[in-house]
């Protein structure tokens, strides 16, 4: 190539490369994108983000973006450019059109230590079977026969070591109750016994990862989530091997009480999807339900008029149980009669939001309200601002546990229809698989925590959202034991 022809190659390319930056930016400037700021390069506005703020607020990042921008704006989060919507509407059609304009889309580092088999990242096909396999396992059904006097008998479990007067982190308290749950109800692991306490503390290096940054070096949280990852499934492996071995020489038939003898039994999924599963329902089924708890106790102590009401149902409760001389474990039927309990449930799972927002993305482009949404950018529903909105909840900062009595919480006039923009447990075929496992748990933890104590803070303490929500010091109660009349 000559100097001249080198020259002339020089030229054109840079004008092509005028030209497709034109295009390009043409093309963006036909589309009417939401309002917002995309930060700095790579990163975005990520750190913001992220930082840490009150868990019964929307945070300052949001609020100041909301009030410059709107409920709805652009921004450049977590590596890719991204809408993120607070508008109450929009995360319901998001949420709707699941796998039609949107999908779930988590970063990677969730799936480098959930599984790429979990539930959590899985799309399409496969995610409708294993789903077919949670909700088959956390069934109604499955619910009154086998999982109610489970939790009944492990919140006893956890609450009858409590001591008199005696202080303690409360939050860890909830964390061993539906870790405890988990355990058995998937792999028949009994409390206490060795083998569970070392999978506990596998378990706790293991989460501590999945909310650290995803850097892969020696000495990371990541790292070390990593390995008790690897270890975490060799032990579950283990299981699996103990109860075919079983089977084929005939000492036991399969049983399905748990889920691992579920899948075996009723499904064939290979041995890895079976271990990713197995994984990702005890962190989805554990980590959620324990913050629930503890925001509960949290709330509660503030709230004394909530405290007498709940202890007059469940006084009642027990009462009419043994007028009719029934035994005293709690039925389905008791469970129904808990009215004002899931007030309070509805209104812890608002004010506390355990699940601040959603990762999807745009998978093909998308108008909205007038706005583009160009197909690959990252679409985040931010679940908590809905709930904390009051054009959508009358006094979104205040626990107000009655709000639910009359109108499911809704601030407009429109009468006893249920607030249908109240969505903590997600929506769409991707709705919370354990829903109502969870509320069975907080309404039976609830009734033997106000029929046998009384508690307050024995620290100040708050609950943060990190954005996973936690309690800085554990939520640190002192607790006096009383029996009530009944
Ligand atoms: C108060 C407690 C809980 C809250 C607030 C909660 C919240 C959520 C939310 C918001 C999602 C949707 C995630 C998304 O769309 O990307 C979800 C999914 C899920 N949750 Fe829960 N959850 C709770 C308890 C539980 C429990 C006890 C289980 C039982 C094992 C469970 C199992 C699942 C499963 C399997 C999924 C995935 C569903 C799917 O992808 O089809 N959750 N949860
Ligand atoms: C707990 O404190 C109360 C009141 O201070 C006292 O009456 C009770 O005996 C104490 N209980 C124990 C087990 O120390
Ligand atoms: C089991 O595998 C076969 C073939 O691989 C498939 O056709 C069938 O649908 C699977 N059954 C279940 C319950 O997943
Ligand atoms: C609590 O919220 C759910 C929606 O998740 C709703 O169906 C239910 O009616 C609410 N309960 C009460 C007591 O308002």
């Amino acid at each position: 190539m000559s100097d001249l022809e080198f020259f002339l190659f020089l030229l054109s390319s840079v004008f092509a490369l005028f030209l497709i930056f034109n295009v390009i930016k043409a093309k963006q400037n036909t589309l009417n994108l939401p309002p917002g700021t995309m930060g700095w390069p790579f990163i975005g506005e990520t750190i913001g983000y992220l930082k840490p703020y009150s868990a019964t607020s929307v945070g300052e990042f949001m609020e100041q973006h909301i009030s410059r921008f709107g409920k709805i704006f652009k921004s450049h989060l977590f590596g890719g450019p991204t809408i993120v919507s607070a508008d109450a509407e929009l995360n319901k059609f998001i949420l709707q059109n699941e796998g039609r304009l949107f999908e779930c889309s988590y970063p990677r580092s969730i799936g480098g230590i959930l599984g790429k088999w979990s539930m959590l990242v899985l799309v399409g096909d496969m995610h409708r079977d294993m789903r077919i396999i949670s909700l088959n396992f956390l069934s109604n059904a499955r619910l009154k026969t086998h999982l109610l006097p489970e939790v009944e008998k492990q919140t006893l479990l956890v609450l009858s070591s409590w001591k008199d007067n005696s202080t303690f982190c409360a939050q860890d308290e909830a964390k061993k109750f539906t870790f405890n749950l988990m355990a058995k109800h998937i792999m028949s692991l009994d409390p206490g016994e060795a083998e569970t306490e070392q999978l506990k503390k596998e378990y706790i290096t293991f989460m501590k990862g999945v909310v650290s940054p995803p850097l892969n070096f020696p000495g990371t949280a990541y790292r070390k989530a990593l390995n008790s990852r690897s270890t975490i499934l060799k032990f579950i492996e283990r299981k699996m091997e103990e109860r075919v071995w079983k089977m084929k020489e005939g000492r036991e038939s399969l049983e399905d009480d748990d889920l691992l003898g579920w899948v075996l039994k009723h499904s064939n999924l290979s041995k890895e999807q079976i271990l990713d599963l197995v994984l990702s329902l005890l962190f989805a089924g554990h980590e959620t339900s324990s913050v629930a708890i503890a925001l509960a106790i949290y709330f509660l102590q503030a709230c004394p008029t909530a405290v007498h009401q709940l202890t007059e149902e469940h006084v009642g409760i027990v009462k009419a149980k043994k007028q009719s001389g029934e035994s005293p474990e709690l039925t389905w039927d008791d469970y129904r009669k808990m009215e004002f309990t899931q007030c309070v449930i509805n209104e812890t799972l608002r004010y506390g939001n355990v699940v601040r927002f959603l990762h999807r993305k745009a998978i093909k482009d998308v108008r909205y309200k007038g706005y583009d949404i160009p197909r690959g950018w990252k679409v985040l529903p931010v679940i908590a601002a809905v709930h904390l909105d009051s054009s959508h909840f009358d006094r979104p900062q205040r626990f107000d546990p009655w709000r639910w009595q009359n109108n499911g919480g809704s601030s407009s006039s429109s009468g006893a229809t249920v607030n249908n923009n109240y969505m903590p447990f997600g929506g769409g075929p991707r709705l919370c698989a354990g829903s109502e496992l969870a509320k069975l748990e907080m309404a039976l933890f609830i009734h033997h925590l106000v029929l046998n104590f009384r508690w307050e803070l024995a620290d100040a303490d708050q609950a943060f959202a990190f954005p996973f929500v936690d309690f800085p010091k554990g939520l640190p109660v002192k607790v006096h034991r009383h029996t009530l009349n009944h």
